[in-house]
């Protein structure tokens, strides 16, 4: 049987990203051009300025991705891209890249989820086992997603107000740490201690999320002590800010994988490198018998491997994008 190659592109937020994946399952290439630098001084992704550094890149890491991978446009299967969620001029961006590589090579295009990118970049460690149950926390999601068979996705729960990584990186400017502040907030937990009471919004069994109460509290409980002239350790507050996230997010995944008796547990998503969160997560499914995927670091931020594991899932069952295929900012999975 012929190998199946499929280009990934990627441009929802602030990577421009390419990759080749063959089968749906090994990484040929996977290139990504961060802007985080650009970003960084405005303490966030300005949108304008990302679709700008997409429209400047995204030839040169399509070019790259392809090079790399050793393959030309006419090898190529499919391309998948993402077309939501995101920001619109940024996704724009890949779709168009998508599209005129596709129309001028004749070759189908598969308009891919980020968030189905995120769960199946474990397809790129290991083979997937059905029915599986995510754990999707990046910046803009936090859900648990539950997949009953391949490129089915039934959210069981949702965060109500922000998302983990957008908690992070609110606590982390607080602190007065630069953007992205997740990874830093995660080096100042492993150093400090979790002695600050934080609440965590269980909101009665449900396998919903909320953090925008505990944001609250980081940033009542600093302020206050400020008033009182006391000193409260930033190490501290944020060991007590991510026990207090992590502590939520995994006791939900255990529960409802073990209610949808799941073969497996997918974490996913930009704060699934979070050091304390793959730790957790691991000892709590430990004694538990599904197995559980954690991907490498690279595979956790957004990169285009993921969307090419994911629109391989979805090309094979027959998935087809027109030449109308659109950015969807609000894209549901
Ligand atoms: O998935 P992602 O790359 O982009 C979105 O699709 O949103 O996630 C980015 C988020 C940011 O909020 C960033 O602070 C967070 O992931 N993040 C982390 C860590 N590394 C990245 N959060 C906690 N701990 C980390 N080590
Ligand atoms: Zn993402």
């Amino acid at each position: 049987k012929k190998d199946q190659i499929i280009l990934g592109i990627e441009t929802s937020c602030d990577e421009t990203a390419a990759a080749v994946i063959k089968n749906g399952t090994e990484i040929l290439s996977n290139v990504v051009a961060s802007q985080i630098e650009s970003h960084k001084r405005f303490g966030g992704v300005v949108p304008e300025i990302a679709s700008r550094h997409h429209v400047e890149q995204i030839t040169i890491v399509l070019e790259e991705a392809l090079l790399q991978a050793g393959v030309t446009y006419e090898d190529l299967d499919a391309i998948a891209v993402t077309e939501g969620p995101g920001l619109v001029g940024a996704l724009l961006i890949g779709v168009n890249a998508a599209k005129a590589v596709a129309f001028a090579h004749g070759i189908p295009i598969v308009g891919t989820h980020h968030i189905a990118g995120h769960i199946y970049a474990n397809r790129l460690i290991q083979e997937i086992e059905y029915p599986a149950l995510s754990l999707v926390v990046s910046g803009g999601h936090t859900e648990l997603v539950l997949l009953e068979e391949p490129g089915s996705f039934k959210v069981i729960g949702e965060t109500r107000d922000d998302a983990a990584g957008e908690a992070y990186d609110k606590v982390a400017r607080t602190l007065g740490l630069p953007y992205p502040g997740g990874p830093h907030i995660d080096r100042l937990a492993q150093e400090g201690s979790p002695t600050l009471k934080l609440p965590r919004a269980w909101l009665d069994g449900s396998y919903d999320f909320s953090f925008s109460g505990l944001k609250s509290a980081v940033i009542n409980t600093l302020h206050n002590a400020e008033q009182r002239g006391e000193k409260i350790e930033p190490k501290d507050l944020a060991a007590s800010f991510q026990a207090s996230v992590i502590e939520v997010l995994v006791m939900k995944a255990v529960k409802a994988a073990k209610e949808y008796n799941v073969k497996q547990v997918l974490l996913a998503g930009g704060v699934a490198a979070n050091k304390g969160l793959r730790e957790a997560l691991t000892e709590a499914f430990k004694d538990l018998p599904m197995d559980i995927s954690i991907p490498p670091l690279y595979l956790c931020t957004d990169n285009a491997a993921m969307i090419g594991a994911a629109g391989s899932v979805m090309f094979e069952k027959g998935k087809r994008s027109g030449l109308d295929l659109n950015g969807n900012p609000g894209l549901d999975i």
